[in-house]
């Protein structure tokens, strides 16, 4: 076993780290106030390759590791949680689930135009009336000559209204079939689509959420993922990807929380010296160095069995439940620390606190990742070998 950083990673690391300082930061604190997204920031991933970081070259992507993709996350996240969620939607959920289920030919049709951020891509499982309860779907799929017809809407979908395509997941007209569902590639220039955005919302505020509906919208059958009855399994294993850039990123959380506790924590002073030397902020500083080494850990486990091409649908739970939570936590003590100013906008822990709480809702709630993992532990629930697996790494020419 080997934990060093090859030169590669970390100079993705370093670029990753001075995308978001540089760009994502930038104008920010006003974009969340607002509660204003800009597109630009998505234009600008792309061109710097973020969007294609692990997308093989052959594809216009940079052919780098997932465990670097996992860095990505870490490092934009320490900037703010819009450009990492960008990540999970159109690289995680989207791209990522298209290299583990399309076609050579899907393959060729659509990964070189979202390597390089050409095309932007969405994910669309959940609807008003099926979060945690992803079986529970009710738009439709129903075949139509060599096609199909899509009806239903989807919510909380990250990048609603400015994504070019999504990966769907309907429920099969007209089957009796056990496993009723079938996943599309659905375009947004499509007749019969509409999206419309989501305000309101405790965090993500520069953020794009909202909700797409789909109206007799008819697609052909080579938009479709796998085959018929593959949707489910296709859905579980987006959210293996998903679930891997979330954990990653709430590292960044947490060490976004150190970034500014540390500087905090030095210059303010309380009865003649710096807050850093009392211990009850020290315990504080400490509890957060724990989170981000753990959770460093849990996701590079994760990133090297993606590069093995190994299941790690439990560990991949774990690593979201648990950095999730030490975001949040991280989160809640900075704001302690600071203060006062830990209450208000003037510095970015509220953010933080904000942006974290999100994250123990999507991709698995806290309960979610909390069952699963006792399910495995008593033998109810075990991961089986899957048929179709990510591309190892390195990648094949
Ligand atoms: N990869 C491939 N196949 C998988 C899989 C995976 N990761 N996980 C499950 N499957 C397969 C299983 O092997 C099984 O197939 P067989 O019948 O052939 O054995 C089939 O799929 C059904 O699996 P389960 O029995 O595990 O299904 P379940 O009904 O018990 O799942 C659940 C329950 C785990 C709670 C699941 O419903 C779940 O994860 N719910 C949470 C949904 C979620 O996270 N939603 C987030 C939405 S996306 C989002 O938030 C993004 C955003 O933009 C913010």
């Amino acid at each position: 076993m080997d934990f060093a950083l090859t030169q590669e990673q970390q100079l993705i690391r370093e670029a990753a780290y001075k995308f978001g300082q540089n760009e994502v930061l930038n104008g920010l604190a006003e974009r969340d106030r607002a509660h204003e997204s800009d597109p630009v920031i998505l234009k600008k991933m792309g061109e710097a390759g973020l969007l294609g970081v692990c997308i093989p070259q052959k594809f216009g992507g940079m052919g780098a590791d997932y465990i670097s993709m996992g860095m990505v996350c870490e490092e934009l996240e320490r900037a703010d949680s819009t450009a990492r969620v960008a990540m999970s939607v159109h690289v995680g959920l989207h791209s990522m689930t298209l290299m583990q289920w399309g076609t050579p030919e899907q393959h060729e049709r659509w990964l070189p135009d979202l390597a390089t951020g050409k095309k932007i891509a969405g994910f669309g499982l959940t609807e008003p009336n099926a979060g945690s309860d992803a079986s529970s779907l009710k738009t439709t799929a129903t075949r139509d000559g060599d096609g199909y017809v899509l009806n239903g809407s989807k919510i909380w979908i990250s990048l609603a209204d400015f994504a070019d395509q999504f990966l769907v997941i309907a429920r099969l007209a007209q089957t009796s079939a056990k496993a009723p569902y079938a996943a599309f590639i659905v375009d947004r220039n499509l007749p019969g689509f509409s999206s419309r955005p989501i305000k309101g919302k405790l965090g993500v505020r520069a953020g794009n959420t909202g909700e797409i509906t789909m109206e007799n919208l008819r697609l052909s059958k080579d938009c479709m993922l796998g085959e018929e009855g593959d949707g489910f399994k296709i859905a579980m294993s987006a959210l293996d990807h998903g679930r891997y850039t979330v954990a990653s990123g709430a590292v960044g959380i947490v060490t976004a929380c150190l970034d500014a506790c540390n500087k905090y924590a030095n210059e303010r002073t309380v009865q003649g010296e710096a807050i850093g030397k009392k211990q009850l902020v020290q315990q504080m500083i400490a509890s957060m160095v724990r989170g981000r080494d753990i959770g460093r850990l849990l996701y590079y486990q994760v990133g090297w069995m993606k590069n093995q091409g190994l299941r790690h649908t439990r560990e991949v739970s774990m690593a979201k439940w648990v950095n999730c939570e030490a975001a949040f936590d991280a989160a809640n003590k900075a704001i302690e620390i600071h203060g006062a100013y830990g209450y208000c906008d003037e510095f970015p822990v509220e953010r933080y606190f904000r942006n974290s709480r999100g994250a123990m809702i999507y991709e698995g709630t806290h309960e979610i990742h909390t069952l699963m993992q006792a399910e495995y532990e008593l033998g109810y629930r075990s991961d089986k070998a899957l048929s179709r697996t990510l591309p190892t790494w390195p990648f094949a020419d």
